[in-house]
């Protein structure tokens, strides 16, 4: 039996968990979830989110993974032999979103490489779709390989390999360590310099004005609930998996509220960055911010690009606005990949090594349709339909699961043997009632949703493999997996 690994430090679990927290989706999402749902009264909401379910799940997962010390499905087989599936779903959806989140990886390295001589040229939006990912018109087209991208996909796979070949102290916590406070400095020093440009005070008023009438709309708050799960990490088997690395008496109430705050705070800096420069580019082009803001992938490698050229500084820029996007990426990539691992090692008894190269191998397998000239389109389906329908869905089970069918005291016992701050009655309300209430409501409108809407007017064959038949299959899979080991064991 190996021994299983531990975090070095307590500073080492908050900035890996912190590295996990903070990816993609604060750079890139937030800005325009905060400016489109009430701009500065959108905090409210967020707060209130993260208050009554964010801080709760994320406590509640960092005790279930310390008390149990393994990897997900474990835990869930320890918790009852008949819900390994959940762990197994989990995984799955985990290793879904690691081979396509591995493909942003990759074009942020790609435009990191452009940054330093505005490869982009004069239009960024022709030369992302058109040159770049040389774009097909449908997710069926794939028309082979764009081979630059799979080189830097490649690139990202390896990154990541090394950090988990290296092991949780010496990989995981070694990385974190470099990569979190140079992102932190990194975002700082453009920040301190979006905010002097020209127009800058235009873009904040836009992103910051508090629209107090947002509050009486139900759904400002549920877009508050739904930013918080996939940007926490919470709900997809990550915080289960890098809290069973926690030694013995680790304080897992503050490591939550620290985490959570850090992560809260960061999307803010964020949104002043990115709200500065496009106040910047509206001011260029003599246009309102409304004519010029966007999130997502167009914001990163279309508006930026474009903002980035008229800038002055553009390398400056350039350069660490796409370092920035890399390095916020790559930690929660890492944090996405150890789910397996830590299920591969702990499952089928194999070294770290063997199976951080197995993943990785197997990733860059079945993530290569998104290296296709379709890639984006699937990309875009896949994400749609995993974030609805496995991190919203999962977490909704998983909390189901915790809170109602093994009950809260046992965990919440566990929690405050070691935590300063006790969790209570409160804490447990807020499992019970609110984080299942809103995913609950979440889950059933989505699907609803996209049953009387196809998702971004793609064709239904597309909507129905990429979307319906991938969720499907990952549940069905994980239940046959279930029952395989336990048929195995009999
Ligand atoms: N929490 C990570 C993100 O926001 C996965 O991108």
């Amino acid at each position: 039996m190996h021994k299983r690994e531990q975090w070095g430090t307590r500073a080492g679990f908050i900035l890996a968990a912190i590295g996990s927290a903070i990816g993609l989706g604060n750079i890139w999402r937030f800005p325009y979830v905060a400016y489109e749902n009430g701009g500065g009264a959108f905090f409210i909401p967020y707060l209130f989110a993260m208050l009554t379910a964010g801080i709760p799940f994320l406590i509640l997962e960092f005790g279930v993974g310390h008390k149990f010390k393994t990897s997900v499905p474990n835990i869930f087989r320890s918790l009852s032999g008949r819900w390994e599936w959940l762990g197994w779903w989990q995984l799955l959806v985990a290793f879904i979103i690691s081979i396509y989140y591995v493909a942003v990886v990759g074009w942020s390295i790609s435009y990191f490489v452009l940054a330093f001589t505005r490869g982009w040229g004069a239009d960024p939006a022709n030369f992302f779709f058109k040159t770049y990912l040389q774009l097909s018109d449908t997710p069926f087209a794939f028309n082979g390989i764009r081979w630059p991208i799979f080189g830097a996909i490649l690139c990202a796979w390896f990154i990541c390999w090394g950090v988990l070949f290296s092991g949780v102290k010496k990989g995981i916590e070694s990385a974190s360590k470099i990569f979190m406070p140079l992102l932190f400095i990194m975002v700082l020093i453009i920040t301190a310099r979006a905010v002097t440009l020209d127009g800058a005070k235009e873009g904040l008023n836009w992103m910051f004005k508090p629209d107090f009438s947002a509050l009486l709309n139900f759904k400002v708050w549920i877009a508050a609930y739904g930013q918080l799960f996939f940007s926490l990490s919470i709900g997809f088997a990550i915080m289960l998996t890098y809290a069973s690395y926690l030694p013995e008496d680790s304080d897992m109430a503050n490591n939550g509220f620290i985490t959570a705050f850090c992560n809260c705070g960061f999307s803010i800096l964020c949104g002043i960055m990115v709200f500065s420069v496009l106040g910047n580019m509206a001011f260029q082009q003599g246009v309102g911010v409304d004519k010029v803001v966007s999130s997502g992938v167009g914001l990163a490698f279309v508006t930026i690009p474009t903002a980035i050229n008229s800038l002055p500084g553009p390398v400056f820029f350039g350069t660490l606005f796409f370092a920035a996007l890399l390095f916020a990426g790559l930690s929660s990539m890492v944090s996405v990949c150890e789910v397996s691992v830590s299920a591969l090692i702990d499952r089928f008894g194999i070294s770290r090594k063997i199976a951080a190269s197995l993943y990785c191998g197997i990733g860059i397998l079945c993530g290569i349709v998104f290296a296709s000239h379709s890639g984006l389109l699937v990309l875009d389906i896949v994400d749609r339909f995993i974030n609805n329908f496995g991190v919203l869905a999962g977490g909704l089970v998983e909390i189901i699961f915790l809170a109602w069918i093994c009950g809260l005291d046992g965990f919440k016992g566990i929690i405050n043997l070691t935590s300063d701050f006790k969790v209570g009655t409160l804490w447990a309300f807020c499992l019970k009632i609110i984080t299942p209430a809103v995913l609950g409501y979440m889950s059933i409108s989505n699907l609803i949703g996209d049953i009387k809407t196809p998702y971004g007017g793609y064709p239904s064959l597309a909507l129905f493999v990429f979307g319906w038949c991938m969720v499907g299959g990952i549940i069905l899979l994980s239940i046959i997996i279930n029952l395989t080991v336990q048929g195995g064991e009999k």
